[in-house]
């Protein structure tokens, strides 16, 4: 098999030889053209076009425009003359891979097209799988080639016709938000309204009249009479992020909801009718908050009509590569970054790393590695995971195991304080992420200095804290 095949448009005889020469020696199979016209059919078949940029007729310049407007993909380098620069820069604006200027060595020559060929093959791999990831393991824009996120795919398709209630569970950064909105997108709701509703960030007080509205005068501060996020969503969806937030006696009122699509409005008596589709998500294993009468039984089994479970990205690694192609493509082409490809070296290193925060680190560690690489191509020592936050640091064996200066007990501090950050405050959650019990967590935070309850106290319900 040939290294590749390569075209050179020149129109000085002799020098077209010495290249066409030199490069078939390297073993690529090379096609000569004295002008850009007879260039131009050859151009198809090639995957690097080295061209002069002076010709008679069509320039090389020009040549470069009409490969672009054919859809020929093939890298492109330019031959300039001594000292002209500008036309160079000019060529490379309207996309050539590099340049050589005359009078160059053959070294120099083999390096500049073993460069440019290595990142046209390189494409050309990322575009078939790119196009595998169209055909097959994508549903909108949700890529998934797991057998786990297929059958999530074939469930939205599913459950989006009808109204059902579905229960999106999941670690933090796994999709849950991109599948409740799929699933309204292909519902025949989708031109009503998808209210989300994020039942972390309320206060207790502020989370009911936010659900349900208000009359005038309902309590101090009402100034007027205003509909909650239900009768906001009438016709449509509302995603309650984070169900398992929910103080007690609004899970109550939800449950009212899910059973007779009714509700009043704080201060009123009217009962009111709304038509909405209840898709909810959580991050903690609601089983656990039943065990526990956290949580109402009643209304996880009225949540619970279709669950959707969807593994973290450790356990579905084989998503990687796509999800990671995926996102070069369309972040580099965002952030106008110079890298635009990535190596399967690369990909290799990503396949390492454990993602504690799921496809959103992936997202993030790609964001952060476009930007700051050097080159066209994300190499593995451009990949920039970020120090782990709750998860073992990933090292190799001669790097100190951990940062200069610190220590390990800063490490668990710093784990910790995330873990109940995440966790809301909700000390048993947080001992669950940790892997800890819950007096095992206590202990260690009286050691901080942030522990003050006696060690039996009952757990509060999970809004309270
Ligand atoms: N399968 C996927 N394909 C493409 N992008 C994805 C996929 N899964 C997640 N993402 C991206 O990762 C990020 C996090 O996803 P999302 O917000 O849906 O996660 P989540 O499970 O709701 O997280 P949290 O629990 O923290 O709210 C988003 O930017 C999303 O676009
Ligand atoms: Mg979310």
């Amino acid at each position: 098999m040939s290294a590749g095949r390569i075209l050179v448009v020149e129109d000085e005889d002799k020098l077209r030889r010495v290249i066409q020469l030199e490069l078939e020696s390297a073993g690529f199979e090379v096609d000569g053209a004295p002008t850009a016209e007879q260039g131009l059919p050859l151009a198809t078949v090639a995957n690097v076009v080295i061209t002069d940029l002076r010709l008679p007729g069509m320039s090389g310049l020009e040549l470069i425009q009409q490969l672009q407007a054919r859809g020929i993909q093939a890298g492109v380098i330019v031959i300039t003359a001594h000292g002209s620069v500008d036309t160079a820069v000019e060529a490379m604006k309207l996309g050539a891979a590099d340049f050589l200027q005359k009078p160059f060595s053959l070294d120099h020559l083999s390096t500049v097209v073993q460069k440019v060929m290595a990142v046209q093959s390189l494409r050309a791999e990322n575009q078939r799988m790119r196009d595998e990831l169209d055909q097959r393991y994508q549903f909108g824009n949700i890529i998934g080639r797991s057998a786990a996120m297929r059958e999530i795919f074939h469930t939205v398709e599913r459950v989006a016709p009808t109204r059902a209630t579905v229960l999106i569970a999941g670690e933090s950064g796994v999709g849950k938000d991109m599948i409740a909105r799929a699933i309204h997108q292909n519902s025949p709701r989708r031109m009503k309204p998808y209210v989300k509703i994020n039942c972390t960030a309320l206060p207790e007080n502020l989370m009911e009249s936010e659900l349900f509205g208000y009359e005038k005068g309902a309590f101090t501060g009402a100034a007027a009479t205003k509909p909650g996020k239900f009768e906001q969503a009438d016709g449509g969806t509302v995603f309650l992020d984070e169900i398992g937030d929910v103080p007690g006696n609004i899970q109550v009122k939800l449950l009212r909801i899910l059973q007779e699509r009714q509700f009043e409005r704080l201060g009123s008596n009217v009962t009111r009718d709304v038509d909405v589709r209840v898709i909810a998500a959580t991050n903690v294993d609601l089983r656990a908050a039943l065990e526990q009468g956290r949580f109402r039984e009643d209304l996880y089994y009225r949540l619970n009509v279709v669950p959707v479970s969807v593994p973290p990205l450790r356990e579905r690694k084989e998503d990687i590569p796509f999800l990671a192609m995926h996102f070069v493509q369309k972040l580099s082409r965002d952030l106008g970054s110079l890298a635009k490809e990535i190596s399967p070296a690369a990909i290799d290193r990503l396949l390492t790393h454990s993602w504690p925060g799921n496809v959103r680190e992936l997202e993030n560690t790609i964001e952060r590695s476009l930007v700051l690489a050097p080159d066209e191509i994300l190499q593995p020592a451009d990949i920039r995971i970020e120090a782990p936050r709750n998860s073992h640091p990933v090292v190799s064996a001669q790097a100190p195991l951990l940062p200069e200066g610190e220590t390990l007990e800063h490490w668990e501090q710093m784990m910790i304080r995330e873990a109940l950050r995440r966790a809301n405050g909700n000390k048993s959650q947080a001992a669950r992420m940790l892997g800890l019990t819950r007096n095992a967590l206590r202990y260690r935070l009286s050691q901080m200095g942030m522990e003050t309850g006696p060690a039996e106290e009952p757990e509060a319900t999970g809004a309270n804290h």
